[in-house]
Formats: structure tokens, sequence, C-alpha cells
């Protein structure tokens, strides 16, 4: 199973390329070894957590998915996780009267049917927003799907059509309390809020916000919500769908977006006080030694407690080097952004970062770039890989001094060889994998070295995480 000697290691991860070599000289064969290890682990979770966009759900309508999939195992639907945010202690649903309870903010107009990591930037703008204007969060599933089915076919496979946000995180964002000392009202699920609010909705419509923002940064976007927050007293007000959520795909497309929100937004608790779920730690606690072995005392991660913040909880795991392969569905992308002269995302453009990506001046809109074209070729595909890798990116903060980076690569498109032994104590908890393998994420936020796409959410997402972690920013590197 382990990749015994340097031909053994699955070389067409890094192409056929002679960079491939030179990439896998520079680790020593031990952490070659665990790297290998680790990457097959951690891209496992990543493809059911960013199983891809723009591909539209077909609804299940014959009602009994063994037949539609004969011979597949259905993938877990969480159920414990709904049953477990159903009776946070916020939710009152035998109260009499829910007048005393605090005020809410619904955004019923949510992406649905997209990847994770698409998915979760908006969810935590989202909850960063209802958190400024004091009023509870509501969350929601992570829809892929929302016709009622509970498995949707994802290429010839299901995939659950719904995931109960915290089979996937923890925190306030899911109805945790708030740290100590912050009076913001606690999150409530969506079922919740239709039990509350069903007859007594206000809706604000979003052209009544969005028609008067000077820009679609989130600066502007979360101010304009804000002053209009800020002028009805209703307990369960609600956003508008007209013209989808407040911050949408314009937004996140937008390399500036970030820029002026970014100093606080980082200091949110949304983002200070973010975790992981219990079920992804496990998978992190149960695989980790294959790719960040523990010294002696070092607890699990999943025993530390939840209210620690999320830079204690996700400290430096030195000698780490975690590397984000986006592949599969970017061959057309690449296309797709060279005609629309993109730059990297809103999240992977923070202020400080050492690595940007400027298209050829002389580009015109809607017409592809041929120089655009090669570059973006070059950054979207690993056959960087080779330079990136080797010019590191100076250590992280604190520690590892000396210490040869072990390799931790998550790849979204290939099936990994990784055995059946990694499931450990999980049976109980659920699985977050189709096949019922725990997988090893959390990783890359801890990563010494953390090198991504500048183009993925999902990469955006860690970038995110590590900044607001406190991680130096040198060490977070695009291809
Ligand atoms: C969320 O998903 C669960 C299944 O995990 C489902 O029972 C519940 O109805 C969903 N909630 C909403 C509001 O659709």
């Amino acid at each position: 199973m382990l990749p015994l000697s340097r031909t053994d290691v699955p070389l067409g991860l890094h192409g056929k390329h002679d960079n491939a070599l030179i990439y896998v000289r520079y680790f020593a064969r031990r952490y070659l070894v665990l790297g290998v290890t680790g990457l097959v682990l951690f891209f496992l979770l990543l493809r059911i957590l960013y199983v891809g966009r723009d591909v539209r759900p077909s609804p299940i309508s014959d009602g009994n998915p063994s037949s539609r999939w004969p011979g597949r195992r259905l993938p877990p639907l969480y159920g414990q996780y709904h049953q477990y945010e159903h009776q946070l202690p916020q939710h009152h649903w035998d109260a009499p009267s829910h007048e005393s309870e605090p005020k809410f903010f619904w955004i019923p107009g949510h992406s649905r049917g997209s990847g994770w990591g698409n998915i979760f930037q908006e969810v935590l703008l989202n909850a960063y927003l209802s958190h400024k204007a004091n009023r509870a969060f509501v969350f929601y599933n992570y829809t892929w799907n929302d016709d009622g089915s509970d498995y949707s076919d994802y290429n010839g496979k299901p995939i659950p059509s719904r995931i109960p946000l915290s089979a996937l995180i923890r925190g306030p964002i899911v109805g945790a309390p708030w740290p100590a000392g912050d009076p913001a009202p606690l999150a409530i699920s969506e079922e919740y809020w239709h039990h509350v609010c069903g007859a007594k909705r206000r809706v604000i419509p979003r052209a009544e916000v969005h028609d008067h923002l000077p820009s679609w940064y989130v600066s502007d976007i979360t101010k304009g919500w804000l002053d209009k927050l800020s002028t009805v007293d209703d307990q369960c007000v609600e956003a508008g769908s007209d013209g989808g959520p407040p911050y949408n795909w314009v937004t996140f497309g937008e390399k500036d977006a970030m820029t002026d929100v970014w100093p606080d937004f980082a200091r949110s608790p949304v983002l200070t006080h973010l975790a992981w779920s219990p079920l992804v730690e496990l998978g992190f606690d149960n695989n980790r030694e294959v790719f960040a072995p523990t010294t002696v005392l070092e607890p699990p991660l999943s025993s530390i407690p939840a209210t620690a913040p999320s830079a204690e909880r996700y400290s430096m795991l030195p000698g780490l080097l975690v590397l984000h392969i986006r592949r599969g569905d970017y061959e057309g992308h690449c296309a797709h952004l060279a005609r629309w002269s993109s730059s990297y995302l809103a999240f992977n453009a923070l202020q400080g970062l050492p690595d940007r990506f400027a298209p050829p001046p002389g580009g015109q809109l809607g017409r592809e770039h041929p120089g655009e074209r090669a570059d973006l070729h070059g950054a979207l595909f690993p056959e960087r890989a080779a330079d990136r890798a080797q010019g590191g990116g100076g250590r992280a903060r604190g520690g590892g001094a000396g210490a040869e980076p072990g390799a931790c690569v998550c790849d979204d498109e290939r099936r990994g060889r990784v055995g059946r032994g990694a499931q450990g104590g999980a049976e109980g908890h659920g699985r977050v994998d189709e096949r019922g393998e725990q997988q090893g994420p959390g990783a890359e936020l801890g990563a010494e070295v953390f090198i991504g796409n500048g183009w993925s959410s999902l990469t955006g997402n860690i970038v995110l995480m590590r900044q607001a972690n406190g991680f130096r920013p040198e060490s977070t590197r695009f291809w």
C-alpha cells in the first residue's frame, strides 16, 4: 500500500514531467512516504465536500435510491447532526410565545447546488453580516438540491441532497455560544426560523439595498444591509431573494472585494471561533500520524475544548507542506477565466499575501487573451509544483527549524488508493465520505507551508482561515 521506493510513488499526480522528479527529490524519503499516504486520505474528503460547480443535480423521483444506484453504497445523511441542531438550547419549540427571543435574520436566497468551497465562503459572510447586525444568524443545510429528496445524482453517483452544517463545521455559526463577553444572540436553525417566523416575516427586497450600493465589495454590501437593518425593528427579518443572496459570485470573483472589510472580518468571532465539526476533527486525529506525527504529550485535536479559539486549535504543524491541486473541471474553467481576465478570487487576494496574479494587459472582457490563457494554464495546473515546493515560502511562525517538510496533497480529481484501515472509531459518528473512510482535513489549516490555487474557493477558505489564525502571509502561496 505505501510506496516503498521512489518509483512506486504515484507520479501521475505530478504529470509525466521532469519536474515531478525534481519535486520528488526534494523530500526526504521518509516524508515522501508519509506525505503520499496523507494525500490520498486527504483528498477523498475534499471530493465529497467540493463536488464541483455548475453541474445541476437531477432530482430523484422514484423514491427508491437503491434501485436507482444498484450495488452502490448510499452515502450517510448525518441525521444525528440534524437532531443535534434541532435540540440546541436556544430553540424553544414549545414556548407559548417567542416574543422575548432575540431578533433573527434569514437569507433564503443562499446558494445551493455548488461545491462546498463556494457555499462555505458565502456562509461565512452571511454569518458575519448577521452578527454585525446583532441578529441571530439563521443557519441552513449545505444544500445540493432542495426538492425534498434525500439523494441526488452526481455524475452517476448518489450524494446527499442536504448535509446539516454542523456535520461539517462547529462554532457560533451553527449555534454554539459566542465567546465570553459577546452578547450577540445565538444562531438558530432554518427549521426553527420557520417555526417562529412563519407568519410574521418582514422581507426586505434585495433591490432596496443593492440598487444603492457604490460597489460589490464586501464592505459596501455589508454597510448597505446594516444601514437598512438598523431601520427595522421586527423580530423576523428576511433578505429578499430577488437577485440572489447579498454576497454572490460577482463579489467572490473580484480580487479587491475583501480588502476593506478584512481587518474587521478577521477579528469577528465568526472566524476566530470557527472550527471543523467533531466528525471532521476525528478524521484528522485518525489519520494524522501518516502526515504529521504527534509528539508524546500532544492531545488529539478533537479533545481540545470546543470553546478554544481557532488560532489555538489549528496551530502550526511544523514541517508539513500541504498542496492543493485543483483539477477535474479546470480545463474548461481555464478558458472561461481567460475570457474574463480573471484574477485571484477575493479570499485569495487578502492583504499581505505575497503571490498576485495580474492578467496580461491589453485584454478585452469577454474575449480570450491568448497570453492570459497560457499564464493561467501555468497557474491552474501543477506543473509549477516543483518550483514552488522548492522555493518553499519560508518558515511559518515559530518552530519547525530544520524540519524537512512532509507533504500532504489535496487533489480534487484523482481517486485515492486508500486502504480500509482508516475508519477507526468513526462508525458511531457517521461518515464523511461516501465509501466510509474517515479523512484527515485540518492539515491545511496548520501546515507550515500551504500552496493552493488562486481561483479555487476551496483554497480561498483555507487561505482565509490561515490569515485569520495569524500564520505568516509568506507561508501561504499560490501556484
Ligand atoms: C435539512 O436537512 C435535513 C436532513 O439532513 C432535513 O431533515 C431538513 O428538513 C432540512 N432542512 C430544511 C429546512 O430543508
